[in-house]
């Protein structure tokens, strides 16, 4: 049996590779990424990946296949709010397409996919988790302040697209909980230009945050699957 971390290189997916290879030691621990990152220890595998196309994950999948591997659970980081050409909107003047259709994939059309390609070596007989970082600010009823439009509606159409995905493997993965999870405001790249804001108490180590984010994991139950979950295991609206 082994568990997957996808977007293993940035800030949340080192913590949680720490974090799951100290709270599972039975399992494998299988990262991926698209960067070289450095193996630490006999029980991670480390693979890189070109990207996250379709093709790439399936590539992964048929090795999985091919090792006999099943996985009793997946977390994936994937995700993104700036880079060198794109940052978070403040009002409709700033929309531009080629960053909306960035944030959409990054966000919300990568993660559906890998689980459309790893749905095959889900474990049926035990229970497990498939578990896809998302963002409180993609909550359409917690929407009081506007801006940043690309990130908050690629996040709202990941859970969708997760909610809906698990209303189906209900049917063919009965013990699979598939869950978003907000981490909080996490010291990582991602928060970086944004954390002169934050009170020092409310940016969140990556650590911290990892541990919490298996927390909630250890919680919630296949009758839990579909939700959006805050780090303190409270449910969110969508
Ligand atoms: N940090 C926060 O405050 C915060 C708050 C709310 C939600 N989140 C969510 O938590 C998740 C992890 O964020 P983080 O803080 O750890 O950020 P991060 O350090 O920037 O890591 C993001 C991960 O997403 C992958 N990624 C980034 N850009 C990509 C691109 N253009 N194409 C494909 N993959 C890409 C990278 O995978 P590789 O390993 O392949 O490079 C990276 O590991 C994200 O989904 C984010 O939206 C974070």
């Amino acid at each position: 049996m082994a568990m997957v971390i996808l977007g293993a290189g940035g800030g949340l997916g080192k913590a949680l590779t720490n974090a799951l290879t100290a709270e599972y030691p039975e399992e494998t621990i299988v990262t991926v990424s698209r960067q070289a990152l450095e193996a630490p220890g006999e029980r991670i595998q480390r693979i890189q990946v070109k990207d996250y196309s379709e093709d790439a994950l399936n590539t992964l999948v048929d090795d999985f296949h091919s090792q006999g591997l099943k996985l009793t659970g997946l977390i994936s980081t994937i995700g993104m709010l700036h880079d060198d050409d794109t940052f978070p909107e403040k009002k409709l003047g700033d929309l531009s397409e080629a960053n909306l259709r960035k944030l959409f994939d990054v966000n919300a059309i990568q993660p559906i996919l890998a689980l459309k390609s790893f749905r095959s070596v889900l474990d049926r007989k035990h229970t497990a988790f498939w578990v896809q970082l998302s963002a409180k600010v993609g909550s359409i009823e917690d929407n009081y302040l506007g801006g940043w439009y690309a990130y908050r509606a690629s996040k709202a159409a990941l859970n969708m697209l997760l909610k809906t995905a698990s209303i189906e493997l209900k049917r063919t993965h009965k013990r699979l909980v598939v869950a978003a999870i907000h981490p909080g405001t996490t010291d990582t790249a991602l928060s970086k230009p944004f954390q002169s804001r934050i009170p020092d108490e409310k940016l969140y180590t990556p650590e911290l945050s990892a541990k919490r984010i298996l927390k909630v994991i250890n919680e919630i139950q296949p009758e839990d699957t579909g939700k959006l979950w805050h780090w303190d295991g409270t449910e969110l609206p969508y």
